[in-house]
């Protein structure tokens, strides 16, 4: 496989119409597949997202790379308007389907169709690893942001404990796809998850580009042992 220079993957290195097109086709059985693959833990990731999010009845929250709908419909149990973008039109008529509640919106995160401070909060779960340019849809979460507004980044990030990281990587890279094979529509999807979870940055080195791209008082929260990493960070 080749690399690009900064030594990652280049088939990582997806331009957003080939990034919507994978995720068109995982979208007819993406919930199950996700919680299959999570072990049922996607719930409880989706609840703390919300709990960090420390949303209040009547506020406007965005999430974007919102998918089928399944981070947003449990941003709205809290009583905010919570509204999802996402660039796979797949996805969101699965959401469409399954979630006609949930508003919904083509967007892409680097050019989110809403005007400058629309947003008491914005939330990015399990899709910033995804957009093409991570420091831009930082800056572009905080521009619709309004100046003291929250940020929530819920990725999949690096386990703490090295024996249990040794083991997780190696159900990454092995066990993932295998299961995948049994129950995703496109299985070659969650390879490029796979990968695309090991090459991403760590608790650390997230927060500092977090910070760079317009967003104080960053911090973060390890779930599931660092499996997955909760960042948040204030609109400075
Ligand atoms: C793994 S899914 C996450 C869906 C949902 N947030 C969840 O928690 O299950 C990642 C999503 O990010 C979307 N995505 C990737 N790049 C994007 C971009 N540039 N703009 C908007 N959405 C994007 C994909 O289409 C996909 O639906």
């Amino acid at each position: 496989m080749s690399r690009t220079p900064q030594g990652q993957r280049a088939s990582l290195d997806k331009q957003p119409h080939e990034v919507a097109a994978m995720f068109d086709g995982v979208a007819a059985r993406y919930d199950l597949t996700n919680t299959v693959l999570s072990f049922g833990q996607d719930r409880s990731w989706r609840r703390a997202t919300r709990a960090a999010l420390d949303l209040r009845p009547g506020e406007r929250v965005l999430d974007v790379g919102a998918g089928t709908g399944v981070s947003t419909e449990e941003l709205a149990h809290s009583g905010a308007y919570a509204v999802g973008a996402d660039l796979s039109l797949g996805m969101l008529h699965a959401g469409k389907r399954s979630r006609p509640a949930v508003p919904l919106l083509a967007g892409d995160a680097l050019r989110l169709p809403f005007a400058d401070a629309s947003f008491d909060a914005v939330t990015i779960s399990f899709a910033l690893r995804n957009v093409n340019d991570t420091d831009a849809a930082l800056r572009e979460l905080a521009r619709v942001t309004k100046p003291g507004g929250r940020l929530v980044v819920c990725e999949f990030s690096t386990p703490v404990n090295p024996a249990f990281r040794t083991v997780y990587l190696s159900y990454l890279m092995r066990s993932l796809p295998a299961v995948a094979r049994a129950v995703s529509s496109n299985p070659d999807a969650y390879v490029y998850l796979a990968e695309s979870i090991r090459a991403w940055p760590d608790q650390a080195a997230l927060a500092a580009r977090i910070g760079a791209a317009g967003w104080g008082r960053v911090g973060w929260r390890n779930l599931s042992g660092g499996i997955v990493a909760l960042h948040r960070a204030t609109r400075a």
